[in-house]
């Protein structure tokens, strides 16, 4: 009974996946959680209040309007009192109006008048979740401390393909889990992380660069620091927010990486370097903007520093995880690099397999480590590929100490 003594808002939204959000309500007081239910007006045009209330067995909390004022009060109370506000499905609108202020019912009100974590898992059609209004809104409501899980991609009621399926009940009950019961496995550690792609400016209007989002970097700083890690991101520039209670150092270009770096190495005991560092600049970028010709045009790159390689040899008693992005031949490639470059870790993907790699999501990596172990993680969320790389380095730590 894992969540035995919680106490859990759950706030339902008018998607078609309301239905799921029975199953969840199942699960949640399966695992000991009192849970109290608000249906919004349109959730209830899917599902009624009274299989939420039989199965919660707690009155379910409907319209603000029909309250009385000592009902309302005691309904704001209420989550007040909660350990979580957990809105599944949430939908656009209701997204929408938590990242506006709007406050025209029960749930918006008690978003507004609750001081406690929220957790959302939004459900809705792709191309509504890709557009820039929700994505902005997801951000702002991220930048608050709001968490979000999901959505996941597949099939949508629309007969689409994409993201925008609610998330599998088992990733919700993790999140959740997440929240109410921290694991702090990386409490004193001190984890670096390198995250996005670098720009090696040609001149000032251009640059050159690669297809890195970050979006696995940023999970794994936020993966460590939810651990309980001290996390410092060095990131490139990405289109991500900072995550929640990390450093976070902004850089443009590979040397101006390998200085930040080098200047948090000595603090760090675990080094992720999820970030695609560009192999090469020019070797005289232009002070003035390169006006076009009917020439051609040749520009001349040099290497840039290899940055893993160069802490490879003075890692000490450090974690050092390397990442590689290849389009074949993936062990032999990894298998390579980990040597090369004096690593414990190396976290390989293919980038041309469905779903996994740059822009995505979702990932699927294989994990080898410096004794030969391989371990494959299916495609899955990256934020549940981080918890994984980490829950890896956690083991070759363990290994570590006990072989002094
Ligand atoms: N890396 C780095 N500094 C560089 C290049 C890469 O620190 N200048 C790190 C990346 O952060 C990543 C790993 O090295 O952890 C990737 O290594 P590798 O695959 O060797 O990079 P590529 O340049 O893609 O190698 P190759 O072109 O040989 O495939």
């Amino acid at each position: 009974m894992r969540l035995q003594g919680k106490e859990i808002v759950l706030g339902v939204t008018g998607s078609i996946a309301a239905y799921k959000a029975v199953e969840l309500l199942r699960e949640l007081v399966k695992a000991g959680a009192s849970v109290k239910v608000v249906l919004t007006q349109s959730a209830q045009r899917f599902v009624t209040p009274l299989t939420f209330a039989t199965l919660s067995r707690q009155e379910v909390m409907t319209d603000l309007f029909t309250l009385d004022y000592d009902a309302k009060i005691r309904h704001i109370a209420a989550t007040e009192g909660a350990d979580l506000l957990l809105v599944a499905p949430a939908t656009a609108n209701t997204i929408g109006k938590f990242a506006r202020g709007l406050a025209d019912d029960l749930l918006t009100n008690l978003f507004l008048a609750s001081t406690r974590p929220v957790l959302l898992a939004p459900a809705m059609d792709a191309d509504m979740f890709r557009h820039p209004a929700v994505q902005e809104n997801l951000e702002r409501l991220r930048s608050w401390g709001v968490r979000v899980v999901g959505p996941a991609e597949g099939e949508l009621a629309s007969g689409m393909w994409g993201p925008g399926r609610l998330a599998e009940i088992s990733e919700i009950l993790r999140a959740v889990t997440e929240i109410l019961q921290p694991v702090h496995d990386l409490a004193g550690e001190v984890v670096l992380v390198t995250a996005g792609p670098t720009h090696e400016p040609i001149d000032p209007v251009r640059y050159l660069t690669n297809r890195s989002s970050g979006k696995m970097g940023y999970a794994l700083a936020q993966e460590a620091a939810d651990r309980g890690a001290h996390t410092i991101l060095v990131s490139g520039p990405t289109a991500l927010a900072a995550p929640r209670g990390i450093e976070v150092i902004q850089v443009q270009t590979a040397l101006q990486m390998r200085a930040a770096i080098l200047d948090h190495l000595p603090k760090a005991t675990i080094v992720l370097k999820a970030a695609a560092v560009s192999d090469y600049r020019l070797s005289k970028p232009s002070k003035s903007k390169l006006k076009k010709s009917d020439e051609s045009h040749f520009l001349e790159l040099v290497p840039n520093p290899d940055i893993l390689r160069e802490i490879g040899p003075q890692k000490g008693a450090r974690i050092v995880v390397g990442f590689a992005a290849e389009t074949g031949d993936l062990v032999r490639h990894a298998e390579r690099k980990l040597k090369e470059k004096n690593l414990d870790l190396i976290v390989a993907n293919d980038v041309t397999w469905e779903g996994a790699g740059f822009s995505h999501d979702t990932n699927h990596v294989i994990m080898i480590d410096l004794y030969g172990e391989i371990e494959e993680v299916p495609l899955s969320p990256k934020r549940h590929v981080a918890r994984r790389i980490l829950d890896r380095v956690v083991r070759l730590q363990k290994k570590r100490e006990s072989r002094g």
